[in-house]
């Protein structure tokens, strides 16, 4: 693939169809905003340049957008044409290939770009689109072709007459343009249509009326079009793209006992040989080490850390969180702002009481440690090696090494 390649990502959209006051772009999929996925597959192609086209609350878009990426900001939100026509400004000295990816589209797969653009830049194309065949195609634009079989342009469903919207073939929002075939015919689109938008796809039709060469590829596997303009398709992409990332922790040696009720957060590092059992929520910054055991119902949540060896069992909440090699917390526990050593058992019904109503507060647990069940921990605190706190002790005091401590509040009985 050639490298004169820019990419005008466009995300300036309300979120009219999420009924949401958080731009759609930003909400969340397996762990991070859909747009996250966009950005990085852009960065995976290496493009000479990047502009990402911003409208509806920018402020907080533009933070996850990194830096080297240009961002412009479409005034008024009147069509994705407009949006184009927007990001392109970026794009004044550039010369070659111009990419216009959604940022709505995140389960879009880098092999699957790659062959677009080498097929456009190959055949000397104009415009080259993206296309699926989808059994159930409502929704999106659908693509018209002539006697010839040719690309004539693309209709979408708001203004599609029937006989077209029984139009199987679907424009994913993915096009490559030569930028100047682009550049040269957007001033032509108008906003006669039931949303008085400038769209975008009406340049794929004045491109073809003008004997430019308009060409598609379809896309193999119909999912990676899923476009999220509801909630209901965002929920759909969740299970997808859970899908995928379960399926490669499993390619690379985890278990996961039931994938189907298993929620994994987008780029959570674990172990070969740890077993992950059903009803596990594991969030965002969670890194679990080698032949650990997680759950049933375990829930991690961010910056929870596991070393080799560990188990939390079930009905575990952990957060912020570093578990030693060879702990276990089997049962029923709350373990937060906490750093627990190696070979400690904490029992059943543990609960590091970390928010004192203010701020939150630490707990250290030394190496070996054997905390009895029941035992409230009122952070800050911390428990010395090999220490003891008995079934129901309510921990206010640092209990030093080997003591063995119980009551309420914990006094030392004796050493160990
Ligand atoms: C669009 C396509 C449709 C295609 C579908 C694929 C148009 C007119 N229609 O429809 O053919 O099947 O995607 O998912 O392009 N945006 C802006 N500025 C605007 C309007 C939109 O930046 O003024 C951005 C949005 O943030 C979004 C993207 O463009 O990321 C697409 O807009 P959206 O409203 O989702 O278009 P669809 O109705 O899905
Ligand atoms: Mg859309």
């Amino acid at each position: 693939m050639k490298n004169n390649i820019a990419v005008i990502i466009l995300a300036a959209g309300k979120s009219t169809r999420m009924r949401s006051e958080t731009p759609k772009v930003l909400h969340n999929l397996c762990g991070r905003p859909l747009l996250g996925y966009v950005l990085d597959l852009v960065a995976s192609l290496k493009p000479k340049q990047v502009v990402a086209v911003l409208g509806f609350k920018q402020e907080l878009v533009r933070k996850v957008i990194p830096t080297g990426i240009k961002v412009c900001i479409q005034k008024k939100l009147i069509g994705t044409a407009d949006a184009v026509k927007t990001g392109l400004a970026a794009l004044k000295g550039f010369k070659g290939t111009v990419l216009v990816l959604y940022g709505d589209n995140p389960l879009l797969k880098k092999e699957t770009l790659k062959k677009l653009l080498d097929y456009h830049i190959e055949n000397n194309i104009d415009a080259t689109l993206l296309t699926a065949q989808l059994k159930k195609p409502s929704g999106y634009g659908r693509i018209m072709r002539d006697k010839v079989f040719s690309i004539c342009g693309i209709v979408e469903e708001k203004d599609a007459d029937e006989v077209q919207k029984d139009i199987k073939e679907i424009n994913t929002g993915i096009m490559v343009f030569k930028k100047e075939s682009l550049d040269g015919n957007l001033k032509y689109i108008r906003s006669h249509n039931r949303k008085q938008e400038y769209y975008l796809t009406d340049i794929i039709g004045i491109l073809a009326k003008k004997n430019y060469l308009v060409d598609g590829v379809r896309l193999e596997d119909p999912q990676e079009a899923l476009g999220i303009n509801t909630r209901a398709e965002l929920a759909k992409a969740n299970s997808l793209m859970q899908q995928r990332i379960n399926e490669k922790l499993m390619q690379d040696g985890v278990t996961i006992v039931d994938p189907a009720s298993t929620f994994i957060s987008f780029g959570t590092k674990i172990g070969v040989d740890t077993v992950i059992y059903p009803f596990t929520v594991i969030e965002r910054g969670v890194k679990i080490g080698k032949r650990c055991s997680v759950g049933p119902f375990a829930h991690l949540r961010e910056a929870a850390e596991l070393k080799d060896d560990v188990t939390a069992g079930n009905f575990i909440e952990m957060v912020r969180a570093k578990i030693g090699a060879k702990t276990f917390v089997k049962h029923f526990s709350y373990i937060g702002d906490s750093s627990v050593g190696s070979c400690v058992n904490i029992g059943a019904g543990t609960v590091t009481a970390n928010f004192d109503g203010i701020k939150k507060n630490n707990t250290i647990i030394q190496d070996k440690a054997n905390i009895g069940s029941d035992t409230v921990i009122v952070a800050p605190v911390k428990i010395g090696r090999s220490a003891f706190t008995g079934a129901g002790s309510v921990i206010t005091k640092n209990v030093p090494d080997n003591a063995v401590v119980a009551g309420v509040p914990a006094r030392i009985l004796r050493k160990r």
